[in-house]
């Protein structure tokens, strides 16, 4: 059985998974150490939570944000907020870094001059998943989404346009970049359950950063 974490440390060819929609491997290696610690400062300011879904329910997984606005959840549903509703306070600003690593990803995948204004940061514990789901809550879809992962590994679920169209999974390794917009902008994604592990960097947890250019 391959090693979780028999992944080469250094970032590997690009892979097209459909038209607007890239695997960019290792992408982020360098800059985790950096991007992790940035994660702290933000949690800090604006702690994780498992946010209220409009049903009633709760998010398995634990969020937060930060930049001009960042994705909520609530019992009146889904949007883009100025303000952290935990606390008042605007959320911690788009560190540099989030946005300079999205940018040159988006670049690659060719989405040149992406600014993002918003990243929600995912935080999965073994066992968490996230269904699937098309992101589009912002405002302008010609504007691609960059996700990185970080920590624990992860299968990526990639569907189509329709919910019930026929999924990929593509295997996420830490420090991996993914970028999906332009026709595959509103295409179905989702996580499967993160197995059991522990990581050199983020322990028992994986973390996702999806910059999105909410306005
Ligand atoms: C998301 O779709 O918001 C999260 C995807 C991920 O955790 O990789
Ligand atoms: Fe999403």
């Amino acid at each position: 059985m391959a090693d979780l974490f028999d992944h080469v440390p250094s970032p590997q060819a690009p892979r097209v998974l459909a038209p607007g929609a890239w695997l960019l491997p290792g992408a982020a290696l360098e800059q985790a150490p950096a991007l992790f610690r940035l994660i702290g400062e933000i949690a800090a300011a604006a702690p994780f939570r498992h946010m209220r879904t409009p049903g009633g329910g709760q998010m398995s997984v634990a969020m937060t944000g930060c930049g001009d606005r960042s994705w909520v959840t609530d019992g009146k549903g889904y949007r883009y907020s100025p303000t952290d509703p935990q606390t008042g306070a605007p959320w911690p600003s788009l560190p540099h870094l989030f946005h300079d690593v999205a940018s040159r990803a988006a670049a690659e995948a060719g989405f040149a001059g992406f600014t993002p204004d918003s990243c929600l940061i995912n935080r999965y514990a073994p066992g968490i998943r996230m269904g699937l789901h098309q992101d589009r809550d912002e405002r302008d879809f010609t504007q691609p989404i960059v996700s990185i992962s970080l920590g624990l590994p992860a299968m990526f679920l990639f569907g189509g346009p329709r919910r019930a169209d026929p999924v990929q999974r593509i295997g996420l390794n830490h420090g991996d970049i993914l970028v999906w917009g332009g026709p595959a902008r509103l295409f179905h994604h989702g996580i499967g359950p993160v197995r059991d592990g522990e990581h050199p960097l983020t322990g028992p947890f994986r973390f996702n950063l999806t910059l999105r250019r909410a306005c």
